[in-house]
């Protein structure tokens, strides 16, 4: 299977759609693939995505789920989630518009088997809810580790800290790819795997808030 290959038409349905919305944070094409191996490989049955965006990492990994696989995309912005709807009508396939924190609050422990993480919270917020809610030997992968444009001033620290955190926590191991975007694939050991003194640690206190900085 080559995913970009058979995904081209509407690849180039949702380039064009997020360019009439003003959309310019579409994901990767290389990292919306390795999503899509990695959910493959893993034969994930439940997928969650933070950050739907107008559906580009949401088509690739719809193309990719085993049969009765469900994928949950969430995002906060209507318009764009209302792009990727329009692109990809698979039934397995549900777009929450919602807040990406307040939804991994009301996640069940253990329920996601796979976590993309394209979005504020579940990266640099709620960290414990994104890890509470991925199942043991699950992957969570997390995007745009590397600088972006878009990034705020300052941003590197933040950045820096969330690996380290994820480093620190004997219940998760962590494999950082310096490529395409920056990635960092994390899979859950241990079912509670933040120790009370990486949650207590000054410098990595933001990722455990809910709350997101003035500057994003
Ligand atoms: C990097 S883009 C996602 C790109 C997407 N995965 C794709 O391939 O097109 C980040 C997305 O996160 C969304 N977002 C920002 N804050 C959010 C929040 N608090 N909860 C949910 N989504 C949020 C934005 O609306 C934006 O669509």
């Amino acid at each position: 299977m080559n995913y970009p290959q058979t995904l081209a038409p509407k690849i180039a349905q949702i380039e064009q759609a997020s360019s009439a919305l003003g959309f310019v944070a579409s994901c990767d094409l290389q990292v919306a693939n390795f999503c899509a191996v990695l959910v493959a490989g893993l034969g994930a049955k439940r997928v969650l995505e933070l950050g739907t965006g107008t559906g580009l990492s949401t088509l690739f990994m719809a193309e990719a789920l085993a049969e009765g696989a469900q994928l949950v995309s969430v995002d906060v912005d209507a318009d764009c989630s209302a792009v990727a709807a329009q692109a990809i009508t698979d039934a397995r396939v549900q777009f929450e518009v919602a807040d990406a924190g307040g939804f991994l609050k009301t996640c069940q422990p253990n329920c996601f088997d796979f976590i993309f993480a394209d979005a504020w919270p579940g990266k640099f917020s709620h960290l414990d809810a994104a890890l509470n809610a991925l199942a043991p030997n699950g992957l969570y992968v997390i995007d745009d580790l590397l600088p972006q444009d878009n990034w705020p001033k300052n941003h590197q620290p933040r950045v820096d800290a969330l690996l380290a955190a994820l480093e620190a926590m004997d219940g998760v191991a962590l494999s950082y790819l310096d490529w395409a975007s920056g990635v960092a694939i994390v899979t859950k050991l241990d079912e509670q795997p933040i120790a009370p003194e990486i949650r207590q640690h000054a410098e990595y206190a933001f990722l455990f808030s809910e709350t997101m900085p003035s500057d994003i």
